[in-house]
């Protein structure tokens, strides 16, 4: 099929159909497991004529592994191109070293995932590269933040702990106004739940290790762009400028893994909104449970924000117990769900984000964010729901 046509065919459909291969006809993919391809006296002469992608040179500069992931991620995030990396914080790294550079100042969401704060916050200020931490669910806030020197905008679609879904209508036309480039974090939602290159973002970068590989068995990340402020090649320019320069690129059995991922994306997200819909009213009706953070509740801040740029509120939800130890307590006596870090995946994790994600932010800094020290985060997974309510109400009598 051509790729137009592929492109236009609904989210599912797009997510399942892969090309047969060329050689084989093999309607799944080959793995390529090589770090090496070999050269004859043309392709040679293509590589010294600066020829990049068309051409296998070395595994660090690309694989056909990974080319077939990124032609697939474009195909679910709705993206003009795609680079694939080795891991989501990878995908973070080379956007932003390769937007970046010393001088330059960042307006980001003050509760993003701790690596991207911490580097924010603590390593790129080595670099000169200073970053204005605020509530980008606050337009005013993100306005008031911007500097003649501000080149990037930088926030998650949902995010941790307390799932808050900033507007982006209002975060685009900003972006626009002062020149900077907006990107998102979409992992917790994932392209099945949320696609906010659709709704003007330049540009999307996801963990893939999480909802898109689905089976917490493979590190990958993606940087996906569409964007007519950003020249064509300019993912191919930073392949080159600094992924290849930082060594990151996706294995390609993690490609291969996450390529058929994806093709169960829907089918699992779904389930996975579903159930996470129904532990979040669950956990709402519970005497022992302060509040519950889920998009989907008509109680969450954003409730109406996330009902206009979603058409499901994803698999992750936070709930409130009174304190720490009553937070370790919980996550201790469950027997289905598991406690563990990560997000994403066919078994459902827990993890208490004060002492776990968020253990580097001052505590005044943390209660400013709304995370409170009882929080525990859910990300849940393929389990009969009945089963995990089970679990989390035995588990809850321990507190
Ligand atoms: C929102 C978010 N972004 C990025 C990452 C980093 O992904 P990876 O672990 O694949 O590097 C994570 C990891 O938990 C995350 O939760």
């Amino acid at each position: 099929m051509k790729s137009d046509k592929r492109a236009n065919l609904h989210f599912d459909s797009r997510a399942v159909y892969l090309p047969p291969d060329e050689a084989s006809k093999s309607i799944n993919p080959p793995i390529f497991m090589s770090s090496s391809f070999q050269y004859d006296a043309d392709i040679y002469q293509q590589v010294i004529d600066g020829e990049r992608k068309a051409v296998n040179i070395y595994g660090r500069c690309g694989n056909p592994s990974e080319y077939q992931f990124e032609e697939q991620m474009m195909m679910i995030e709705g993206a003009d191109a795609c680079l694939a990396t080795a891991s989501g914080m990878a995908a973070i790294s080379v956007t932003l070293l390769g937007l970046l550079k010393g001088g330059d100042h960042v307006v980001c969401d003050w509760t993003t995932y701790s690596s991207t704060h911490e580097m924010l916050d603590h390593r790129y200020t080595d670099y000169s590269i200073e970053t204005t931490f605020v509530d980008t669910a606050d337009a005013a806030a993100v306005r008031a933040a911007i500097r003649p020197n501000t080149k990037v905008i930088y926030f998650e679609t949902i995010a941790n702990p307390t799932m808050k879904v900033s507007a982006i209508p209002p975060l685009v036309e900003i972006a626009t106004q002062s020149g900077a480039i907006l990107v998102c974090d979409n992992t917790f939602a994932s392209p099945y739940v949320a696609r906010p290159l659709e709704w003007g973002v330049d540009i999307v970068v996801e963990s893939a290790t999480k909802f898109i590989g689905g089976h917490s068995d493979a590190l990958g990340g993606a940087i996906c762009m569409k964007s007519d402020r950003l020249p064509d090649d300019f993912l191919e320019q930073i392949r080159w400028n600094t992924m290849v320069k930082l060594g990151s690129p996706l294995a390609p059995f993690n490609a291969w893994l996450l390529l058929r991922g994806i093709q169960t994306l829907s089918v699992r997200v779904q389930r996975q909104c579903q159930s996470t819909a129904k532990l979040a009213t669950y956990f709402e009706s519970h005497p022992a449970i302060g509040k519950v953070w889920y998009p989907g509740l008509s109680s969450h801040p954003q409730h109406e924000i996330a009902k206009a740029q979603m058409p499901e509120f994803g698999g992750m939800l936070t709930f409130e117990v009174s304190d720490a130890d009553a937070a370790l307590r919980v996550l201790d006596n469950l027997e289905l769900a598991c406690f563990a870090a990560s997000l994403g995946g066919v078994r459902t994790t827990t993890q208490i984000p004060a002492s776990m994600a968020f253990l580097d932010v001052p505590e005044q800094q943390r209660q400013a964010m709304n995370i409170a020290d009882g929080m525990i985060r859910v990300s849940t997974g393929l389990e009969d729901v009945d089963d995990l309510i089970a679990d989390f109400d035995a588990a809850l009598t321990k507190i």
